[in-house]
């Protein structure tokens, strides 16, 4: 028998983001909090001479078990998500594995792109079929004010690697701050013209609440008027995978915009997701306050059976809609912590 897990609100969950880690080789003030503990990184790769932050992670072992016992419970998308999912060893031979598990038919990747020149066609082979690339700014020195590494070259030279590595889809995803990259939102839409991207404009949100203010923050009705500006914008149906994103193609477009819009709307009717921190918590909300520590669990040499029965009563009581204000209350979570 399959099972499915299906909310008290009648949602069907069938999306889980796996967070590999928190560590991360940028530290982008929206998503990093001040007080995370991390040293400032230089930019570099953390193999290189920076001390281990203060993360505990699962086990890639274990996190294959947890990924089997979503499967059997009906979860077909996985996201890999972190921190910087590619800053942690082994997570290509993870990412293949996951593909493997029966029952799974997606495989995403969320990622900065810093690694990719090297990494996308591996990543591609392994299985991952969408990629997710963070870049906030087309200008050197913008990106390396935002990101705090000077590594806009090798994120480009990374999103031109996954262009040409097949994925189905490859997404930029822009965190819109006015004042700080609002004016190239239409640099960011023109790059669909002749480039077969998908970029993604998503309103800031109030994740690290000291970095976080009003005059910085944009709507994507904002957004969109200046994308509108550069020519019609035709809605796209979407796809299977489709997510919260409005996705439109600008006449004569090789590529497509998408607008998500976190802030001023919230998609939590259709909301499937869970999120798994990388130190093993469940979440049924990216702004939940409500965990179930599975590794203490498998630590206790839990069952396949009371895992799958744990998780499927934690996801059960999935919020009818997320509550940012509670969230935003406490510093310490930050996107960094949930798998942004
Ligand atoms: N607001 C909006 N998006 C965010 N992300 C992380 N933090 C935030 C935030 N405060 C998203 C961005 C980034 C991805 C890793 O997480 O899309 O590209």
């Amino acid at each position: 028998m399959t099972l499915n897990i299906t909310d008290e609100h009648g949602r069907r969950v069938d999306y889980l983001r796996v967070s590999v880690t928190d560590r991360c080789n940028l530290k982008c003030e929206y998503c990093r909090p001040p007080s995370s503990g991390q040293p400032p990184s230089s930019g570099q790769p953390l193999s290189s001479g920076q001390p281990p932050a203060p993360c505990h992670m699962v086990k890639f072992k274990d996190l294959l078990r947890l990924v089997q016992v979503f499967a059997s419970l009906g979860v077909r998308k996985f996201r890999v998500t972190g921190g910087e999912p590619l800053v942690r060893k082994g997570v290509l031979s993870f990412i293949r594995q996951v593909k493997q598990t029966p029952g799974v038919e997606q495989v995403a990747l969320t990622t900065n792109g810093v690694f990719l020149a090297d990494m996308a066609a591996p990543l591609r082979e392994a299985g991952v079929g969408v990629i997710n690339i963070s870049l906030d700014s087309l200008r050197p020195e913008r990106y390396a004010a935002i990101t705090g590494g000077d590594l806009f070259h090798q994120a480009r030279a990374g999103i031109d690697a996954a262009m040409g590595a097949g994925f189905e889809a490859v997404k930029i995803n822009m965190v819109v701050m006015r004042g700080v990259n609002d004016d190239e939102v239409a640099d960011f839409a023109r790059l669909t013209m002749s480039n077969k991207l998908q970029v993604r404009f998503i309103e800031y949100m109030p994740a690290t609440p000291s970095t976080w203010s009003r005059e910085k923050f944009m709507t994507m009705d904002q957004v969109m008027e200046r994308v509108g500006a550069l020519g019609a914008l035709a809605p796209e149906n979407k796809a299977r995978w489709g997510g919260p994103a409005k996705i439109y193609k600008l006449e004569g477009a090789m590529g497509e915009v998408g607008f998500i819009s976190p802030v001023t709307t919230h998609f939590c009717a259709a909301c499937n997701r869970l999120r798994l921190t990388a130190g093993g918590s469940l979440l049924t909300c990216l702004f939940s306050t409500d965990r179930l520590e599975l590794e203490p669990m498998l630590t206790n040499g839990a069952s396949d059976e009371q895992l799958a029965q744990a998780i499927a009563s934690h996801a059960r009581i999935k919020p009818a809609v997320r509550d940012m204000e509670t969230y935003s209350r406490d510093m310490d979570k930050s996107m960094i912590k949930v798998g942004g």
